[in-house]
Parts: C-alpha cells; sequence; structure tokens
C-alpha cells in the first residue's frame, strides 16, 4: 500500500544519527513497523536492544542498510539469486538471510553463522542510514520497536505508549515518521540453506519471489533456524482474541452476551450480530488495506478493556499469507509460548 509520509525533517534525523553514534537507541519508522535501531557495531547499544525489549538475546536481530552494496559488508557471499531479489525488491520489505561475514558479530546474530539484512524503503529509515553510516555499509540493528511478544508498532505513539522515551520511558529518541504504510513486518527468506525458504511472510509474496527466482520457494520446515516471530503467540493483544469463521460469529457472541465484546467482521456480518455487541470494527477488504491497519486496529481493540476481542477469519488465499499468519500468532494460546 502506498502511503504519503511526511517531508524528512533533517534536523530529526540529525539528532538521531548523534544518539546512535553515542551508543543510545532510536525507535525509526519503517515501511513495515517501528524498529528500534542501534549501532550494529556496538555490541554494548545491541544488547540494550534486548534488554529494553525484554527480548531473550539468542533471537537474531536484521541489520537495516542503506542499499544492497553495503550487503558484502555483512555477508560472506552474495550469489545470484540474491542480487535478482535485491534488483526486484531493495529497498523494500524483504529480508535475506545469508552466511556471515567476519565484521558481523555474533551479539547481532544470536550466536548463529547466518545474518538477516534488509534494505528499507521509508523515506525518513533510508535518511538515517545513509546519513549514519555514509558509504562504509555499515547497518542498525532494528528489532519491532515493542516489548516482546506485543503488538508491533506502525505508529510513533504506539512506541511512546509501549516503551516510553528517557527520562521515564527506556528509548533515547523517537523519530516520527508518520504512519507505517505496508503495517506488518518484511517477508523473510533464508538463503544460507540448501534452497531459498520462506521464514515468514510478508508484503512480498511467495509468487512476487517465485516470479523473479524462477523457481518454486516454499516455507521453511520446523528445522528452520530460530524466528521470535514465528513463535506461536506473537503481535498479541493483552485482551483474549478469537478467530471466528464468518458464519459462527453471530452464534459465538450470542453465546457469549455476559461479556463485554469487541468485534471486526466484513459488515454484511457486523448487521446479523445480537444487540449485546457494543464495539463493532469492519474489516479491510484487501491484503494490502487489511496490513496496513491491522496492527493499529489491535491497539485499539485491546484498549477497549473488552474480554474478548472477537475477529472474522480473513479469506485464505496465498496473497492473505501475512495477515493470517499474524491473526493467528496475535489469537494464539499465550501458555503455549
Ligand atoms: O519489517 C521488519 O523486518 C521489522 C522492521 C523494523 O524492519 N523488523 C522486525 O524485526 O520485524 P524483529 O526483530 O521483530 O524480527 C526479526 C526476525 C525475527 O523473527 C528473527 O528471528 C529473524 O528475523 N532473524 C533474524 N536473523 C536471523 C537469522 N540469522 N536466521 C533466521 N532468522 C533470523
Ligand atoms: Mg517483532
Amino acid at each position: 500500500m502506498k502511503n504519503l509520509y511526511p517531508p524528512v525533517d533533517e534536523k530529526a534525523i540529525e539528532k538521531a544519527v548523534a544518539v546512535l553514534r553515542e551508543g543510545g537507541l532510536v525507535a525509526m519508522p519503517t515501511e513495515t513497523v517501528y524498529g528500534l535501531a542501534a549501532d550494529a557495531d556496538n555490541k554494548t547499544a545491541v544488547m540494550k536492544t534486548f534488554a529494553v525489549k525484554g527480548r531473550p538475546t539468542n533471537h537474531p536481530l536484521i541489520v537495516h542498510v542503506a542499499d544492497a552494496k553495503a550487503l558484502t559488508r555483512w555477508v560472506s557471499s552474495v550469489p545470484r539469486e540474491v542480487r535478482l531479489l535485491t534488483d526486484a525488491f531493495w529497498p523494500g520489505p524483504l529480508t535475506l538471510v545469508l552466511p556471515k561475514s567476519d565484521v558481523c558479530g555474533l551479539f547481532v546474530t544470536g550466536g548463529q553463522d547466518s545474518v538477516a539484512v534488509r534494505c528499507p524503503s521509508h523515506p525518513w529509515t533510508n535518511a538515517l542510514i545513509r546519513a549514519f553510516a555514509g558509504d562504509t555499509g555499515k547497518g542498525l540493528t532494528a528489532p519491532s520497536a515493542n516489548t516482546f511478544g506485543a503488538i508491533s508498532p506502525t505508529k510513533a505513539q504506539h512506541v511512546a505508549d509501549d516503551l516510553g522515551v528517557k527520562p521515564e520511558g527506556r528509548v533515547d529518541y523517537i523519530l516520527d515518521g508518520g504512519e507505517c504504510g505496508i503495517g506488518v513486518e518484511s517477508t523473510i527468506v533464508n538463503l544460507s540453506g540448501v534452497r531459498p525458504e520462506i521464514l515468514r511472510h510478508g508484503a512480498v509474496t511467495r509468487a512476487m519471489l517465485e516470479e523473479v527466482l524462477g523457481f518454486s520457494v516454499p516455507d521453511a520446515g520446523s528445522d528452520a533456524p530460530r524466528a521470535s516471530g514465528r513463535l506461536k503467540s506473537h503481535y498479541a493483544p493483552a485482551t483474549k482474541l478469537e478467530l471466528v469463521s464468518k458464519d459462527k460469529i453471530a452464534e459465538v457472541c450470542a453465546e457469549q452476551s455476559m461479556l463485554r465484546l469487541a468485534v471486526m467482521a466484513p459488515t454484511d456480518v457486523l448487521e446479523t450480530l445480537p444487540d449485546c455487541v457494543k464495539h463493532r470494527f469492519v474489516s479491510p477488504e484487501t491484503p494490502e488495506e487489511y496490513a496496513h491497519i491491522l496492527y493499529a486496529r489491535l491497539h485499539v481493540l485491546d484498549e477497549l478493556g473488552c474480554d474478548r476481542i472477537i475477529i472474522a477469519e480473513p479469506p485464505t488465499g496465498p496473497e492473505w499469507a501475512a495477515v493470517n499468519d499474524r491473526l493467528g500468532r496475535a489469537a494464539a494460546d499465550k501458555t503455549g509460548l
């Protein structure tokens, strides 16, 4: 989805660069979600990101770079498939996992010998990485800027509400570059094994990858490298969330009429719901629109303080993979972590 971002604020970029050079943490807007950036060469700074998020230190981070040339600083070799993918999708929401170079610290990769690299297209992030790195190829580690396991941020306000800014909060600086256009995390492709595999679905779909590569790109199996977005319960609101098929929602709501319910479903389904449902939200009709509003909507639904959030299962076509993946994890039982 195309989004109109505010013009890049050069003063704010300068301030963010200064914070990063001093080993501080900057929340930065990307086209997918807000990231919590640190200088990827600075071990102390990178380790702070784990502490601030409450994320286990063996969960690897993505290195964000200014362009495809910078890849060679972080990975040990750049095979032909990688060139095809970077030519087609960079800058953009595609992360590539490759064998790491000697320059890349094990503190970035959670101790693994592969590293994830991505070149974001958001004009503010692009300006930030360029100002920070020049043509050195240096990069910024950036997990999504949220407490581990919680809903990812797609607005600066989400970061302010969750992690907060120092001295009261945990982040040194928040760069407010508007609302993220895409709204769900990047597609991750593992290119460190015998054949390319999808580790996480995102706006770059399987069909788009296969068209560029000319062969099929399956999902990674259960032996895939560690990825926190692959945990069963992730991206989750505090309120219990149930995914229900469209034709069962009215019945499920009626059964729970003594609870305070918030429902998101297509308009025709909302019209059939019993009066007990006070909070009603219309589901977007396209996968792009749905991804764009998904996390912001989960934040709103969670803040209503209802007993249950009920969401109509979206369609199951391949272009809905990223939305269904995130919704499934948001609805998963937290005890199943
Ligand atoms: O869209 C995005 O990718 C956002 C924005 C901020 O760029 N970032 C993001 O980061 O989603 P994070 O840390 O929340 O998720 C990174 C994912 C995790 O699932 C992690 O395990 C996986 O990337 N990952 C990183 N390095 C890896 C590696 N070497 N092998 C396998 N998975 C890796
Ligand atoms: Mg995350």
